[in-house]
């Protein structure tokens, strides 16, 4: 197998199964997906948190299809090894079936996603099926769902009472059922993440999830230290790239204003004789030009 060759779902099983933990991570564009790419990343998932993480939103639900797919194509374009993921954002599967399946099939053939991601049970496992049996891979994601978070309490852990774990049970079992080939779990307590893990055969991938799942996803901006504002308990920033963004345009702003930049290694040259051929001819043309030069 090539090192940049597509990694493919039975490889990702097998990971699992083996227990060679799956690293996952949001990607928005094609520089983010190159560089995850070369640090190994298994799964970039483009996650409909760019409505929060690059467009500016306070929650996931306005991303549209258009700002995903425009996403997407950038990640896919620039990600030949990690398996890309596009999450399905808010109202493009909701409806029915076949709205979903329109949709998704636009991620896979315009945009270039492997898999799909949706959220939820209930209502969401027909349209697991009907992706599915078109051939479409899909990606489960329970526990602190972002598109209903407002039916949820807000940004909450769930599943923190028995009853409620066993329900996630249920809901993940189900999604395995259906079809899925992997399941996030967000926001979940730790041991109920890893029960629900030792229970399903496909890979669980958590986020505030612990290390009981198959894998672990963070978003791009928490984990590279982009992001500002509350950060949810189970962010771990590995990096300040923020600051470094910060000081880098601070001191461009000051070398443009104290006219450091550009130096004379920033410039064109131009040869000599040319450079005097077209003083001349600036000459002539202000001698024979009504308007002051
Ligand atoms: O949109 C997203 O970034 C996600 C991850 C938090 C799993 O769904």
């Amino acid at each position: 197998m090539s090192p940049s060759a597509k990694l493919t779902l039975p490889e990702l099983a097998a990971m699992a199964a083996e227990g060679r933990p799956i690293a996952m991570v949001t990607a928005y564009d094609a520089p983010g997906a190159r560089l995850a790419g070369e640090a190994g990343i298994d799964i970039l998932l483009v996650g409909d948190s760019a409505a929060m993480t690059v467009l500016g939103h306070d929650s996931t639900v306005p991303a549209t299809m258009e700002e995903m797919l425009m996403l997407t194509r950038a990640v896919a374009r620039a990600a030949p090894r990690p398996l890309v993921v596009a999450d399905m954002p808010f109202g493009s599967y909701q409806v029915s079936d076949e709205d979903a399946l329109r949709n998704a099939i636009r991620f896979v053939k315009e945009a270039g996603a492997d898999a799909v991601k949706l959220e939820g049970a209930g209502p969401t496992l027909s349209r697991v099926r009907a992706l599915v049996g078109a051939g479409i891979p899909v990606m489960g994601h329970v526990g602190l769902t972002p598109q209903s978070a407002t039916m949820l309490g807000g940004f909450k852990a769930q599943g923190r009472t028995a009853e409620r774990a066993l329900q996630l049970l249920a809901d993940a079992r189900a999604l395995e059922a259906a079809g899925c080939f992997s399941l996030v779990l967000e926001a979940v307590p730790a041991p109920v993440a890893a029960r629900i893990s030792e229970r399903l055969a496909i890979p669980t991938i958590g986020i505030g999830a612990g290390p009981g799942c198959d894998g672990q996803v963070l978003v791009w901006h928490d984990l590279l230290g982009l992001s500002h504002g509350h950060q949810a308990r189970f962010v771990k920033r590995y990096a300040e790239i923020g600051d470094a963004i910060r000081d880098a345009l601070d001191a461009y702003t000051r070398d443009v204003r104290e006219r450091r930049f550009p130096a004379e290694e920033h410039t064109y040259a131009m040869p000599d004789d040319e450079l005097a051929l077209f003083e001349r001819g600036l000459a002539a043309s202000a001698a024979s030009s009504p308007y002051p030069s």
